[in-house]
């Protein structure tokens, strides 16, 4: 083994590059989370978080992977043997379909073929049919970070309200908050499930849930066992600023940096940042004559990019290469689609030159591993970055 020389390129869908001001943020004496000047720390973080939620309502945060935080909207919102309406976009919603299932929810998962994201007249549909109003909550993945396809959230919404339905609505926004545009209040959405280690440019470590006032009430009458994830005893605590148990201390202190980079850069920047390294991804894979896993323009991811690999052709290998040959990872193919798609990630901490020296990256590999297709991707990215058109 010898020193790989330079810095890693790490462009998976997440965890995603931490920026040196957030490392540094970190570098700290841990404090009393007892203290008297923490909650001083826990309310700036709060307010900040709520604007990047887009919401006024509460958010909490766990010391968790995002994983808990989907633990956490279902159980403080649903019953046993509750029907919660679930959609197969790809791996992590099939993932959160088997944590509803083990909880004891009764699931309706809708095949799906992890090509398109959730189709709201499917959803208007369906709900429309349950004139009793059997459904009590409709669950879905904003961002589906195996297949690089992205739900439209607002037009689900309005898909609830033209069925007439109370269904509650509740969202995972783990890969897209802080990268794609998201709005907890306008549109509606009660429980919002998000992590730290995507958009939010922290290590993995902490998830949250911003929660509607609908939700909160769900949580009064909610009958699934639950004790670390309650709502009540936590935002009782944060009121005051604290916690009823001890926080990730100096991952907040990363969150509060990171925070404040975002709200420097602009909420709608970072946005209109992440917008203009898909296209200029999309366009490199369609240069090399590779097809990009996600089906519907309208449903492109602006965080990652799904590329499958022409049949016959390992992506595995594609990217052992790349990792050994260029200090890179991307990310892997998940569930059905291992060995099929390679994931680039353009999320997070990323600017123009960091994306010219990925697709670089992809490209030469492309070549080594010897698969057939037109070289001229980086070319096809380059001009459009530039501004070339
Ligand atoms: C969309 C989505 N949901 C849920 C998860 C699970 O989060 P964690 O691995 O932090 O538990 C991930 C992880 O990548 C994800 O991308």
């Amino acid at each position: 083994m010898s020193y790989p020389s330079g810095r890693h390129f790490l462009q998976i869908p997440g965890p995603t590059n931490v920026p040196d001001r957030v490392l540094r943020a970190m570098d700290m004496p841990t404090r009393d989370h007892r203290g008297p000047d923490f909650p001083a720390l826990t309310h700036e973080i709060l307010d900040g978080l709520k604007a990047v939620f887009k919401t006024t309502a509460d958010v909490v945060i766990y010391p968790s992977s995002g994983t808990g935080a989907w633990e956490s909207a279902l159980v403080n919102t649903l019953s046993p043997g509750d029907r919660v309406l679930m959609f197969e976009t790809g791996q992590f919603a099939t993932l959160w379909r088997g944590i509803a299932t083990d909880l004891g929810l009764e699931v309706e998962f809708v095949a799906g073929d992890w090509r398109h994201g959730v189709d709201p007249t499917a959803v208007e549909a369906r709900l429309s049919e349950d004139s009793r109003h059997t459904i009590k909550a409709v669950a879905v993945v904003h961002n589906e970070t195996s297949t690089g396809v992205t739900s439209r959230i607002g037009e689900i919404r309005r898909a609830i309200d033209n069925a007439g339905h109370p269904a509650l609505l509740l969202v995972d926004t783990i890969s897209s908050l802080g990268s794609i545009d998201y709005r907890h209040d306008e549109w509606g959405v009660d429980v919002t499930v998000a992590g730290s280690q995507k958009g939010l440019m922290l290590p993995p470590g902490l998830s949250f849930n911003a929660i509607s006032a609908r939700a909160l009430a769900a949580s009064e009458t909610s009958a699934l066992p639950a004790a670390y994830w309650r709502w009540q005893p936590m935002l009782d605590n944060n009121a005051k600023g604290y916690f009823p148990y001890t926080p990730a201390t100096n991952l907040l202190y990363a969150l509060r940096e990171a925070l404040a980079m975002l709200h420097e850069e602009g909420l709608e920047q970072v946005f209109a940042r992440h917008r203009r390294h898909g296209e200029a991804t999309r366009r490199a894979v369609r240069a090399w004559g590779l097809e990009i896993l996600c089906a519907n323009p309208e449903e492109y991811s602006d965080a990652l990019t799904a590329v499958l690999v022409p049949d016959g052709q390992d992506a595995d290998r594609l990217r052992e290469l790349i990792l050994e040959r260029h200090n890179m990872s991307l990310g892997t193919g998940l569930g059905k689609l291992q060995g099929r798609v390679f994931r680039i990630g353009h999320l997070g901490d990323f600017n123009d030159l960091m994306l010219a020296g990925t697709l670089c990256g992809v490209e030469m590999g492309l070549i080594a591993a010897g698969m057939p297709f037109t070289r001229g991707g980086v070319d096809a990215a380059l001009a459009y970055l530039a501004g070339e058109e």
